[in-house]
């Protein structure tokens, strides 16, 4: 594990800088694909219901279906026979129905069923691809690299989304942006005067900066007015008024290839990755407040405490929203700029970045 120097930087433009380094002749950075070995989160449980539903990861069409026992199968979405998608098929017990001529097809990918095989034909031996899959803490987790490495990489998971003592808020993130963008947005803090008044934290100052093949770690102090011990504290995201800063850590983590990060003991936010293309990525972005400072909240009876987190549920998901909102505006504008100068490269203060798409590139690379 690298520990970063931290020495102050100098502003560098390598596009101008007589200094510059030549530009290697790595493939750029917005075109990097994702490590396939790991676990991406192509679903919240809920958005699977009874019809299969097509998810795009990283090029490859993907259809997710709940068999008779609710248990979720993933396959390829093309159906062997003519090459439509089997997400416009419907489900029938464990097996997913092709919506054209009504082959059916088993969760590990087989031919079952053809409705007009004459009694001398015999099925064709047509396989489809089949994904690991698994549903963990309200989401759909997919492996999409060689299924054998899958056991060996457990899910990040989300620990908080099933615990009592945790309130939960989703958004979704759907931008026309390379994934780097995403994540180097995540790792830096300072961006925070994009959001104004619907951030709860301020005046960050990286302080640490660890790295190793698998992650990123920044450390920043901060300060914050979140505190969550009050049972009318929730209105301090409403009325600045109450507001009052007080010092905070606010650490935050890219685990490849997800996010998280923690402002002090009241607040967590995730971002779970499934990217689509080199320039879509998919997200879900995932709000927690802690209830861990109401103990008499926890000696309630366990229906009580489910009462009250079904009920505030989601409640901070407008606020999500409106930083999702902002954040996409700038991503887009970022990819966009890219693509008309891909070779220009802006001075960056940052060294975070510098952290994050160095792991980005070994990642790509399998390592
Ligand atoms: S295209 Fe799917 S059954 Fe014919
Ligand atoms: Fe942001």
């Amino acid at each position: 594990m690298d520990v970063i120097d931290l020495q102050p930087v100098t502003a560098v433009t390598g596009e101008h800088s007589p200094t510059a380094q030549p530009q290697a002749k790595a493939k750029s950075l917005r075109q990097l694909a994702i490590n396939p070995n790991h676990w991406y989160v192509v679903a919240q449980s809920a958005e699977l219901t009874d019809k299969p539903l097509a998810r795009t990861l990283w090029h490859q069409p993907i259809v997710l279906y709940r068999n008779g026992d609710s248990q979720v199968a993933a396959l390829e979405d093309r159906c062997p026979h003519r090459q439509v998608k089997l997400s416009e098929g419907q489900v029938d017990g464990d097996n997913l129905v092709c919506a054209y001529h009504g082959w059916h097809f088993t969760a590990d990918g087989r031919c079952a069923h053809i409705p007009y095989l004459g009694p001398q034909q015999k099925l064709p031996p047509c396989t489809l691809r089949q994904y690991p899959v698994i549903e963990q803490d309200g989401f759909i987790w997919l492996f999409p690299g060689d299924p054998a490495l899958a056991a060996d990489r457990p899910p990040m998971g989300v620990p908080e989304w099933d615990h009592l003592n945790y309130i939960g808020s989703v958004a979704l993130i759907d931008v026309q942006a390379h994934y780097s963008f995403l994540i180097e947005n995540l790792m830096d803090m300072y961006h925070g005067h994009l959001h104004g008044g619907a951030q709860v934290w301020a005046n960050p100052v990286l302080a640490d900066l660890i790295a190793d093949q698998d992650h990123v770690h920044a450390h920043y102090d901060a300060e914050s007015y979140y505190r969550i011990d009050k049972i009318w504290s929730v209105s301090q995201l409403f009325i600045p008024a109450l507001r009052k800063l007080h010092p905070e850590p606010l650490d935050v983590y890219y685990h490849y290839p997800h996010w998280a990060s923690t402002l002090g003991e009241d607040f967590k936010i995730y971002c779970l990755f499934a990217p689509v293309s080199e320039t879509h990525t998919r997200a879900y972005l995932l709000h927690f407040t802690s209830l861990n400072r109401f103990p008499n909240l926890h000696k309630s009876p366990l229906p009580v405490r489910r009462f009250f987190k079904n009920i505030f549920t989601n409640s901070a998901s407008f606020v999500l929203r409106r930083l999702v909102r902002e954040d996409v505006l700038m991503l887009e504008q970022e990819q966009q700029a890219y693509q008309q100068r891909p070779t220009y490269k802006g001075p960056e203060l940052n060294r975070t970045l510098t952290a994050v798409q160095q792991l980005i590139r070994q990642q790509a690379a399998g390592d």
